[in-house]
């Protein structure tokens, strides 16, 4: 496939599953809108219709909740398709969304809109309604996920990192019971390869955690601390701060000058932070398991991710080396776990697989940061991966196999963010 051929095959997935104002991630397994799936897609619409691009930002935001958290899922329509829906959730919303939140990229997806916009005027005016939303997105992560002001936020369920059955939950996985659930059926297997998706023992405890907090009223004054899984994942956070420094320049452009110190200061002590989370034994980031105070023995892409951040150029200069030995042992990188641990599973969902949006925001951070060389590797084997397999969910990283959904809108996406780069 020629790269017209690629651009062209993309525009048309992610035009084929728009659904109006927002896109679902793929026909059939997600009929719904996804937090940050949504947020990166406007990365790949804004190269074939800026203003779509800025509504489906602004849907998402819409179904924002009065304490400022964003939902990770809005269900916009009745799917019987998809499990747990609405009334599982109950969480009692005009427009029913889901009760936990999902990596916080939109700050960085907006500043790029913004940035790279060919209509300024509808820039300014639609970047500048979103800053104060975003700004208190943020600020409830800090009241809701920091409660003693570590200046990192916690996760409360597998979900909200993006990387549902990463190695990294397994051990706080074994505080969560999974007895007393309410009888379920998955549907997600029904559309996948079950071999290439969570256990049930994984999904017993998803819906326990989700059962405990319906109970709580998804009142996030308590579910932090009722919560047994509560874990600092420093891909989620890094997301944070590279959302908070980027919101920041943005306010400061457009002269919202108490936003811009507001998200500064996030960032800087997030980044600050995020240093007690590096192990040099690894050579990269891991999650710390908040109730055991522990970091977690397990070398996953997420402890790839904080590249996206500022962080210190050593520390660039030592995910990149990472990157490239993965790349010695595997076809294609960035496997979401390291291929030389032996829980390393190359087909199973994000404990092996190759994803292209984790892949975007590692090269992103390593560009910037003068890591040339293993951010060009990881936009070559991506692309390499859409011609070899087309546009699916996530990709076997020693053979490129395509695996999970088909037609995927933020691959497709990504894939026109990697041509606009290569
Ligand atoms: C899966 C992924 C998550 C994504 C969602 C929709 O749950 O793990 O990151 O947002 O699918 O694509």
């Amino acid at each position: 496939m020629s790269q017209t051929d690629l651009a062209g095959h993309a525009v048309a997935i992610l035009r084929e599953n728009d659904r109006g104002g927002y896109t679902v991630p793929t026909r059939g397994l997600y009929p719904f809108q996804w937090n940050w799936d949504s947020c990166l897609t406007a990365l790949g619409q804004r190269h074939f219709d800026e203003s779509r691009a800025w509504t489906e930002i602004e849907t998402l935001f819409a179904h924002q909740w009065p304490d400022g958290m964003v939902p990770h899922i809005v269900f916009h329509r009745p799917d019987a398709g998809y499990f747990p829906g609405p009334e599982v959730w109950a969480t009692g919303r005009p427009v029913p969304t889901s009760g936990i939140t999902q990596p916080p990229v939109a700050g960085f997806a907006i500043r790029r809109l913004w940035e790279r916009a060919a209509d300024r005027a509808a820039a300014d005016a639609r970047a500048g309604a979103l800053v104060e939303r975003v700004a208190a997105w943020h600020r409830w992560f800090h009241a809701a996920r920091d409660p003693d002001g570590e200046g990192l936020v916690a996760i409360i369920h597998p979900w909200e990192s993006g990387r549902d059955n990463s190695v990294d939950w397994d051990i706080p996985f074994e505080r969560v019971p999974a007895d007393g659930i309410a009888p379920y059926t998955r549907r997600d297997t029904q559309h996948a390869d079950p071999a290439h998706r969570p256990t049930k023992a994984q999904y017993d405890r998803y819906l326990w955690l989700l059962e405990r907090f319906r109970a709580l009223g998804w009142d996030n004054a308590r579910l932090h601390d009722a919560s047994p899984f509560r874990v600092v994942d420093p891909g989620f956070n890094a997301i944070l701060i590279r959302s908070a420094a980027d919101l920041a320049e943005l306010a400061a452009a457009l002269g919202m000058d108490a936003a811009a110190a507001e998200s500064r200061a996030l960032a800087a002590r997030g980044l600050a932070a995020l240093e007690g989370l590096w192990s040099a034994a690894h050579g990269q980031y891991l999650a710390r398991d908040r109730v055991t105070g522990r970091l977690i023995d397990s070398a996953s892409s997420g402890g790839l991710l904080p590249a996206f951040a500022a962080i210190p150029p050593a520390r660039a200069a030592a995910l990149a080396a990472r990157v490239e030995a993965q790349g010695r042992r595997v076809r294609f990188v960035v496997p979401s776990h390291d291929p030389a641990d032996p829980r390393f599973d190359a087909r199973r969902y994000w404990r092996g697989p190759v994803w292209l949006v984790v892949n975007y925001m590692i090269a992103d951070g390593l560009a910037r940061a003068g890591q040339a060389e293993a951010a060009a590797r990881i936009t070559a084997d991506s692309l390499d991966l859409i011609r070899a397999s087309g546009f699916a969910e996530y990709y076997d990283p020693t053979d490129g196999a395509p695996l999970g959904g088909g037609s995927f809108t933020w691959t497709a996406a990504m894939v026109l963010e990697f041509l606009a780069r290569a």
